[in-house]
């Protein structure tokens, strides 16, 4: 009989600590266990609901909260495909934390008296980004209204009245009456947060989708790492390497995440073009002062791309790096002439992103290699680029 019938499979399990709705955690997760899991089969709180299961319907809508130049940033995610290790040193906010039927918080109120829910099983979602988007923007205007709430379903009410709601809240509520005091109290904790995450291997009778998730806080140890591990995939956002966990139930031996590396989050203007790093998001190009002023191209572009919680976790590189014909950010990517930092144990080297794509979904990129960095060319004064979408649907 195979020895693993007996005693299990050797897996790498994640040691974490995090906040969850203002108490501090700590958590043993099986790797790749997303935040939805957790939350249903660990911590029996099944307020977050799962519908789809791939980032589309928003009903597994969570916030997390975490420092980002020097401020806490809310941000509305998708736990169904959020790797519940990512939440190590974050705060993890859920609808239970909000309010409770005897004690609504003022988005629940607001909700019932405009009748935005009838079924209700949309509503946890809808509420909780409305709380990413309250907490974060005083008195937000339909734009923004609309932007935060466009990954988010609802097959009961029309919508009318959600939007009724909000936009309620936008004239009677800013941040500081929306953001509970218990959340306040963790903000100051996550500034000083510097504990580490530890793997540690483990056996068990379970089978896991994946085997091992490592996270890593530098390039060389991320090239060290890529060059010992020839079956690693790398993971930033997860949104589309989860997907293909959760739906195509595909197997990944390793999985390295490379969202802890401080260097590859910078978006920097040099002489040679914009550089983005690896792990920028979209959410955060749509925010940055240096693409607003010399790429507004590629802000429209983003905001093409899904709805605002895969934007919030989900990265340009990953959308190149993925090699879909159906990327939305390629063609513009494409006119720009955008250069690629391949970087190695070997050390970097640059390539067009025209000779990136070889072939459908297969790139030049080598085993041991990961993008770095893109380099974008500034576009000459007074060039004019549109971008459209032909695709009816957004997300
Ligand atoms: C609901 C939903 C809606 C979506 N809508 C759109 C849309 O409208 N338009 C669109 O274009 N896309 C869309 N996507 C696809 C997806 O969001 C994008 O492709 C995203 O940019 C991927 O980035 P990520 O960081 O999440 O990548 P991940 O899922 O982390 O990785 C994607 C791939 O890139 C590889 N990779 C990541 N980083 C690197 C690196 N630094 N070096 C080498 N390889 C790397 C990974 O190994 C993996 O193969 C959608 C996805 C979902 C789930
Ligand atoms: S369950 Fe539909 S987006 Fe997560
Ligand atoms: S209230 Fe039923 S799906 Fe929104």
């Amino acid at each position: 009989m195979d020895q693993t019938q007996n005693s299990g499979m050797e897996y790498s399990f994640n040691e974490i600590i995090y906040f969850l709705n203002g108490t501090k955690q700590s958590a043993l997760l099986p790797p790749g266990l997303t935040t939805l899991e957790m939350l249903h089969n660990k911590l029996h709180l099944y307020g977050t609901k799962c519908s789809c299961n791939e980032g589309d319907c928003g009903a597994c809508t969570v916030v997390i909260s975490y420092p980002q130049e020097g401020t806490i940033v809310y941000e509305a995610i998708n736990s169904c495909l959020y790797p519940a290790v990512k939440l190590h040193g974050k705060h993890l906010i859920t609808i239970e934390g909000l309010g409770c039927p005897e004690d609504l918080h003022p988005i629940q109120q607001a909700l019932l008296e405009h009748h935005g829910t009838q079924c209700g099983y949309c509503t946890p979602g809808f509420v909780m980004s409305l709380f990413a988007l309250l907490a974060s923007i005083s008195h937000p205007n339909m734009e923004n209204i609309m932007a935060a709430l466009e990954g988010n379903l609802c097959r009961c009410t029309g919508y009318q009245s959600i939007l009724d709601a909000a936009q309620e809240l936008s004239k009677d509520h800013d941040p500081a009456s929306i953001i509970p005091p218990w959340c306040r109290t963790i903000e100051a904790q996550l500034f000083s947060f510097n504990e580490k995450t530890t793997v540690r291997a483990q056996v068990s009778n379970s089978l896991f989708k994946i085997d091992k998730y490592l996270q890593v806080e530098n390039c060389r140890e991320l090239a060290q790492l890529l060059s010992t591990h020839p079956n690693a995939t790398l993971i930033a956002g997860g949104t589309d390497v989860m997907v293909q966990v959760n739906i195509a139930r595909r197997h990944f031996p390793c999985l390295i995440d490379i969202c802890g590396i401080a260097e590859l989050k910078n978006i920097r203007l040099k002489r040679d073009g914009i550089h983005i790093g690896a792990a920028v998001t979209y959410s955060r190009i749509m925010d940055s002062g240096i693409i607003k002023t010399d790429l507004p191209a590629l802000i429209e572009i983003c905001r093409l791309i899904a709805g605002k919680q895969i934007r919030n976790s989900g990265t340009l590189v990953g959308n190149i790096a993925n090699a879909s014909p159906i990327g939305d950010s390629l063609p513009l990517l494409l006119i720009y002439e955008t250069r690629l930092v391949l970087a190695s144990e070997q050390g970097e080297r640059e390539l067009s992103l025209r000779d990136f794509f070889i072939a459908y979904r297969k790139t030049a990129l080598q085993t041991g290699e990961y993008i770095k960095e893109i380099i974008i060319n500034r576009p000459f004064q007074d060039t004019f680029i549109a971008c459209l979408k032909t695709a009816k649907r957004k997300s």
